[in-house]
């Protein structure tokens, strides 16, 4: 897939040269499995956002349907469609050149036919510039996958809780946790490696079922709220920098309160604006004095008055 030329500057730590790093592919995600490297998944939902994942290292960046809830304010995920994801990714593939970008097909995207789950992978590949999809559950999601895999692109499967059908599920709860349920996601997973997905999301599933899956499945499990024995880990961007005020599932460790910080930004900026401490001089650009003079002499030659305006204020 195409990448971008990079036109970002960087800012390196003075004294370090800048850390090569080529850019992640497919076949690397399976060989940093065989050699048991952990592999590291973010979110990111804009350019911003894939700047920090490109400058904090990560592998995998996942533009999330999840962008739903933490970037468009809906209580579930369904809401999103292909047009708001493809422009979200697309501000994403801007911002990032090392990782891997792999965009998440919204509900409603790919469980009608072969036909529209082929056409709307492609529309992430063509038109946002990913490398790869997501697509969730098994079922007749698993026929998806194989279905974008023929059709040339690479796909990630997506088992336990799978927000897009949560309230089939219960609501979002963990799955997999009871002997039945612990088979059917087995089988699940299983499915999704046969037909070709490169790697898989296993999501709130007990650390124990995964860890026992693991010697059965040959591809990368990528796990949130899945315990440790998964080859990677995926979190969503806003809940790991505390940018999302709204419900914290169990899975995620903060790793900062930018949320707070922000609060604490705008209301300075508030506080000072109202109080006149903004703009000061250092925020204002100047006029040659003698400009300055002829332009006030030309407001009083020409008694300039103010046009009408078609309000009633
Ligand atoms: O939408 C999303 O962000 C996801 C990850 C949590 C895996 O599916």
């Amino acid at each position: 897939m195409t990448r971008p030329p990079k036109d970002i500057e960087k800012q390196e730590p003075a004294g370090e040269p800048p850390a090569e790093r080529a850019p992640m592919t497919i076949p690397r995600v399976a060989e940093m499995k065989r050699n048991g490297e952990p592999i590291v998944m973010v979110t990111a939902y804009d350019f911003p956002s894939a700047q920090v994942a490109e400058e904090s290292g990560v592998d995998l960046v996942l533009v999330g349907d999840s962008a739903a809830m933490v970037v468009l304010g809906h209580d579930s995920t369904p809401p999103v469609g292909m047009d708001e994801m493809v422009m979200l990714t697309a501000a994403v593939r801007r911002g990032l050149e090392t990782p891997l970008l792999i965009g998440d097909l919204p509900f409603g995207s790919y469980e009608q036919s072969n036909e529209q789950a082929i056409q709307n992978a492609q529309r992430f590949v063509k038109a946002a510039g990913c490398d790869a999809v997501k697509l969730e559950r098994g079922g007749s999601s698993v026929e998806r996958a194989r279905a974008i895999v023929n059709a040339g692109i690479p796909v990630m499967g997506h088992v336990g809780l799978t927000p897009q059908t949560a309230t089939a599920l219960g609501g979002f709860k963990a799955q997999g946790r009871t002997a039945e349920a612990a088979a059917k996601l087995a089988e699940e997973a299983l499915a999704l490696q046969s037909v070709g997905c490169f790697a898989i999301v296993f999501e709130a599933i007990p650390a124990a079922v995964t860890e026992t899956l693991m010697e059965r499945l040959e591809v990368p499990v990528i796990g949130i709220g899945a315990g440790p024995a998964a080859d990677g880990q995926v979190l969503v961007f806003h809940d790991l920098l505390g940018i999302y005020g709204g419900r914290v599932p169990r899975f995620v460790r903060r790793y900062a309160e930018v949320r707070e910080q922000m609060v604490k930004g705008v209301s300075a900026y508030t506080d000072d604006v109202r109080h006149r401490r903004f703009p000061a001089e250092e925020h204002t650009y100047s006029i040659d004095p003698e400009e300055l003079e002829e332009f006030k002499r030309y407001l009083e030659d020409e008694s300039l008055v103010g046009t009408d305006t078609p309000w009633d204020w």
